[in-house]
């Protein structure tokens, strides 16, 4: 049988929906096994004066999605003037809180634990992207970002798909990750230390690259950059309609984009400790294929 990334639907139409205990172990058990939880009734609406912002030409043309960085808050690959760019800020940020609040609702033991990280508005078509293979979201691989170790802290991340015209993205999904890090982990190069503080000096990485970055990082350009591997590992698309949302552990799941435009996103960093699985994480299937610890 084919093994792709299980999706669990839950119908809540609210960012604040109710849930008991045993749901909530559920949907932790889910998405920590690399499965994605899909909202197709949970849409994010956007105010009559917010409707321009969906317009691909707020894009300052040099990065692909207008975002709110981490903890600065401040907006990032857009133009326009003070008050434009105080709007976007605005409707990025109401964003962000309902993630937060869908979070609090679905997994209340990640909280405070979860640290909001960057949230982006993606109005450009993702189809016709042009882009390195390395940036590629194309291809299938699992998240890991040159400059930004993660120092083991997991990626979860909460998408809506905000499409005025009731268009869906579509997605590939791909097999588990302990079957793709069981293909690539041999090609990952020995970690030097000295390496990695050699690109932290030049600014190349935001702080010391450890281990683990090292190896996830690779296992994201050793899969994106194989062609062999991009069309024949096994692979599920998916369609997200307009108007629905879905979280998912981008550092486990293997995704694609295939197409689609306007969609909004909430990245969370959270600390392993607060797993309820860990088992299950990156961190420790890697070390459970590499027999022996993994620093980070
Ligand atoms: C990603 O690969 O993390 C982005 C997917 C998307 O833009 O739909
Ligand atoms: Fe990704």
């Amino acid at each position: 049988m084919l093994e792709v990334t299980p999706i669990l639907e839950l119908p809540f139409n609210s960012f604040k929906p109710n849930t008991d205990i045993k749901q909530q172990r559920m949907y932790l058990r889910h998405l920590e096994h690399g499965g994605i939880l899909f909202l197709p009734n949970l849409g994010f609406n956007f105010t009559a004066d917010e409707k321009c912002f969906l317009s691909p030409d707020w894009s300052d043309g040099k990065s692909k999605n207008i975002y709110l960085r981490g903890n600065e808050r401040n907006i990032k690959g857009a133009k326009g003037n003070t008050e434009e760019l105080a709007a976007m800020s605005a409707l990025i940020e109401r964003y962000s809180q309902n993630a937060t609040t869908l979070i609090t609702h679905l997994l209340p033991s990640y909280m405070p634990h979860a640290k909001p990280a960057n949230t982006s508005l993606r109005c450009i078509e993702a189809a016709g992207r042009n882009t390195s293979w390395r940036k590629d979201d194309r291809r299938l691989h699992a998240d890991a970002f040159p400059s930004k170790p993660t120092h083991g802290e997991r990626i979860l991340r909460v998408f809506t798909n905000v499409n005025p015209h009731n268009r869906p993205r579509m997605w590939n999904m791909g097999e588990p990750f302990a079957n793709m890090a069981a293909r690539f982990l041999p090609k990952v190069p020995n970690y030097s230390r000295q390496q990695a503080k050699f690109i932290n000096t030049l600014g190349i990485t935001k702080s010391l690259r450890g281990e683990y970055d090292h190896i996830m990082l690779h296992l994201h350009d050793l899969t994106k950059a194989d062609a062999d591997y991009q069309a024949s590992a096994p692979q599920m698309r998916f369609e997200f309609p307009a108007n629905s949302s879905w979280v998912v552990y981008s550092d486990l799941v293997l995704h694609a984009v295939l197409s689609g435009q306007h969609m909004m996103e909430q990245t969370f960093h959270l600390p392993q400790e607060n797993l309820s699985f860990p088992d299950a994480c990156p961190k420790n299937i890697i070390e459970r294929l590499v027999k022996r610890h993994i620093n980070c």
